[in-house]
């Protein structure tokens, strides 16, 4: 018979002690204190059989995220399947930044370009109740579980559009515009390591040096700001300066940088001063 103890020593040479926990929470539908406090729980037969089922899966890669079909994100739980991007702690700083920009009680309108799980979109929802969210994506899968994690949140101030980033938009005009496009390049190796191997494409890559989506994104936001509106973005650890003259190229001003723990350049993003026409 299978114990809790047994099971946390029979996997730990072969996979990280956390992940071994995280799925036995998992499985057992318990935290990690019962874990500690409950060494002799005995699993029952079918208990050990989802459990090693899950760490096979793990020990060929797949993320814990997506064996468990959650993931923390702020503050919040947010349900992922393997049709979006896991969120990250990284995109936490685009968090906090947006939320720094928007007063509480100021009602005004906000995109979230490439939603994935809604996890930025709901997150922002939340904080700011009085603000409206349009999610946007490409994918409907992705369009679908962000809707559900929102029903699931209780967060009803969230639109949520199928579309080719702006494409599907019309003439509608937003106080800010927020993104954490695919940014990764194309040839880049990363994307044969780690989780990224079972993450989409569509949420990971962009055409040749990972920049196609934030160009679209950057030269595209006047027409969809209104005049002192903000864009703010997510991009990679070497593409601060690139973004920097997309962004002045576009007509931004009062550039914003947010560097994370590393000191790294993650998040940039400026207001629109010129209206389109
Ligand atoms: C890096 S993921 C970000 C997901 C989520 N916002 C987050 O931060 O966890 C990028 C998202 O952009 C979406 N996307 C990719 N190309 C797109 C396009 N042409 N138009 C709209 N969304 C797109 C992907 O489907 C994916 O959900």
């Amino acid at each position: 018979m299978a114990t809790i103890a047994g099971e946390l020593r029979r996997w730990t040479d072969k996979l990280e002690r956390l992940d071994i926990s995280w799925l036995l929470q998992h499985v057992l539908d318990v935290n990690a204190a019962f874990l500690v406090a409950h060494p002799d729980y005995l699993l029952t037969a079918e208990q050990t059989q989802a459990f090693h089922e899950l760490m096979t899966k793990r020990a060929a890669g797949v993320p814990v995220a997506y064996l468990t079909g959650k993931q923390g994100f702020y503050d919040l739980i947010f349900e992922v399947t393997s049709d979006v991007l896991i969120p990250r702690p990284e995109t936490e700083l685009l968090i906090e930044t947006v939320l720094a920009m928007i007063p509480v009680n100021h009602p005004c309108n906000i995109l979230d370009l490439g939603t994935g799980s809604g996890a930025i979109a709901i997150t922002i929802a939340r904080h700011r109740p009085h603000v409206h969210v349009f999610a946007l994506d490409i994918s409907i899968n992705a369009l679908l579980l962000a809707r559900r994690n929102a029903g699931r949140l209780s967060v009803s101030n969230i639109d949520f559009v199928a579309s080719n980033w702006y494409a599907a938009l019309g003439a509608i005009r937003f106080d800010g515009i927020v993104a954490n496009p695919p940014y990764i390049a194309s040839a880049d190796p990363h994307l044969q390591q780690g989780d990224l191997r079972f993450e989409p494409m569509l949420a990971l890559v962009a055409e040749h040096d990972g920049l196609s989506c934030l160009r679209k994104i950057i030269s595209q936001a006047p027409q969809f700001l209104h005049q002192g509106g903000w864009l703010l973005f997510e991009h990679g650890y070497d593409q601060a300066a690139a973004c920097r003259q997309l962004l002045t190229a576009a007509g931004f001003t009062e550039l914003i940088r947010q560097s994370d723990f590393a000191q790294i350049d993650r998040v940039s993003g400026g207001y629109c001063q010129s209206i389109f026409r």
